[in-house]
């Protein structure tokens, strides 16, 4: 049976989505490509020159017009891959507080989105990658071969959110990382541009009683046992 070439992960905030893709891809020798940086790299950029979150028309134009680069890692700081926004480094400036609290109204504009899709596509058209996102089954890959979609209870993603920043040396308060993510999963599942959701043909996985080994588990079974 051929190994699926094209695998979909999409899922809530805090879900596992990040670390195991990058371990599922490091498994099959596939690309890892995360597409939530592409939505955080807009808003950092936005935050750092100025542009208010609620302005639409100069958030977009942001959008359209910021070269976003993600590179094999190039340092050993305990980075998956290397962001960069016009030439800048900002791997580390895209997971603080204040673009996690921005990011879910940037990806709801329906302009961001349009001119982060067909970058997002194109790296998805070579095959052998696992690409993670929130509308990867859905919208970006709707033919992946595989399409996994990872849920978690609200309480354990804050708390994985909360001991990942603290680890860091981030700043970080439980309560204000549980409101923040609740409030994210609100918007990111209610917008009208391809919302949050399960595709209709993705298989289901609760991490919440899982450690990242069982869920990587479950996910090499789900890839081996794949009928095309
Ligand atoms: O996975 P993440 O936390 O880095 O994603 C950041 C935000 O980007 C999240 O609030 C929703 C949005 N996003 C999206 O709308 N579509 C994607 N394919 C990936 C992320």
């Amino acid at each position: 049976m051929p190994q699926p070439s094209t695998i979909a992960i999409d899922g809530t905030a805090a879900s596992g989505k990040s670390t195991i893709s990058q371990l599922l891809a490091q498994r099959l020798g596939y690309l890892y490509f995360d597409t939530g940086v592409t939505y955080r790299a807009v808003t950092w950029a936005a935050l750092d020159r100025g542009i208010p979150i609620a302005d639409e028309a100069a958030v977009t134009h942001l959008a359209e017009t910021l070269r976003i680069q993600v590179l094999p890692s190039t340092c050993g700081d305990g980075r998956q891959y290397t962001v960069l926004a016009d030439g800048q480094d900002v791997t580390w400036a895209i997971r603080r507080p204040q673009v996690d609290h921005g990011v879910s109204p940037v990806s709801a504009y329906p302009g961001v989105r349009q001119a982060l899709k067909q970058q997002q596509r194109s790296v998805g058209e070579a095959g052998r990658v696992v690409m993670a996102g929130r509308d990867i089954g859905t919208v970006i890959m709707p033919d992946a071969d595989l399409k996994i979609f990872l849920d978690a209870q609200p309480e354990v993603r804050a708390q994985r959110r909360y001991e990942e920043l603290r680890d860091r040396g981030q700043p970080a308060e439980y309560d204000v990382i549980r409101q923040d993510m609740l409030r994210r999963d609100r918007i990111d599942s209610s917008r009208a541009a391809a919302p949050l959701q399960a595709a209709p043909d993705a298989v289901i996985v609760d991490t919440s009683d899982l450690d990242i080994e069982g869920v990587l588990g479950r996910l090499l079974a789900l890839v081996q046992d794949h009928d095309p």
